[in-house]
């Protein structure tokens, strides 16, 4: 049996970072990983690279005003942030590259990327990721990464989300320390985060790591739904989607389903 008991200070403790998860507010359960840590930032004005934990979330946010289910057994976190303006867009692909490295290095399994950041195993979300940032002028008062990653989630067990879904613990056939995923992700983001603060860019890799490039999709956007070949992805993390009738569109957010 993994040992999975979370703490702040155990994943604290000799983190190899300098600021990101050099303070952890960790909760049994809450709400929401991303109300706490939007209230610490903007009231408290946290330090840069805190983390808001919780085992477990009862009102768990999605992307696209959907709810994200988030039982006990996963990872559900979000880092705050204070990124300059420049370099805010990039924080998608941050995000979802530093998923894929820490799910990489500390289980062995092999992820991609479905645009802009869902992170999948073999066609199934293992991940999402939400980017919720209060940009005042061209100040960003702050940034939030919020991280959900299915570790040790029975997928049998949620038969609402099976079709689409996967876990560590499902693709691995055994429980998986939530503590190495963790520690491993934070020493990333930060890794990436200080080399786009240094002028450096991670779009290449980002666009290497994307399943999307090249097939057939479906974009949902808040107004309309758009099909075609998903041609290419722009310097700013949008889309660039070639229509059945030639045309080219820009996506800048929206929810792609991949065509057979
Ligand atoms: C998505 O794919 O729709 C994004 C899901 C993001 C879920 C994470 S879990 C931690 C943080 N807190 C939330 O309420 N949501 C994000």
């Amino acid at each position: 049996m993994v040992e999975n008991s979370l703490s702040s200070a155990s994943i604290t403790r000799d983190l190899e970072t300098r600021f990101v998860g050099q303070r952890v507010i960790y909760y049994p359960s809450l709400t929401s990983t991303m109300e706490v840590a939007k209230r610490e930032a903007a009231r408290r004005g946290a330090a840069e690279g805190t983390v808001i934990l919780a085992d477990e979330q009862t009102a768990g946010k999605g992307r696209l005003e959907r709810v994200w289910l988030s039982p006990r057994g996963n990872i559900a976190l979000s880092v705050i942030l204070y990124p300059s303006l420049s370099y805010l867009p990039s924080l998608i692909m941050l995000a979802s590259l530093a998923v894929v490295h820490s799910i990489e290095a500390a289980t062995g399994l092999k992820s991609q990327i479905k645009w802009p950041n869902d992170v999948l195993i073999d066609g199934r979300k293992v991940c999402g990721i939400l980017i919720e940032s209060n940009v005042q002028g061209s100040t960003v008062k702050y940034a939030i990464i919020g991280i959900g990653i299915n570790v040790n989630l029975r997928l049998a067990d949620f038969p609402e989300i099976l079709p689409i879904a996967t876990s560590l613990s499902d693709e691995l056939g055994r429980d998986v320390s939530r503590l190495g995923v963790i520690r491993c992700l934070l020493v990333e983001i930060e890794r990436l985060y200080l080399a786009l603060s240094a002028g450096g860019s991670i779009y290449q890799e980002w666009r290497d790591s994307l399943v999307t490039l090249g097939r057939r999709v479906r974009v949902k956007t808040g107004q309309a739904t758009y099909e075609g070949v998903a041609e290419s992805v722009a310097r700013d993390g949008s889309l660039l989607l070639r229509g059945l009738d030639g045309s080219l569109t820009r996506i800048v957010a929206g929810d792609v389903t991949l065509r057979e």
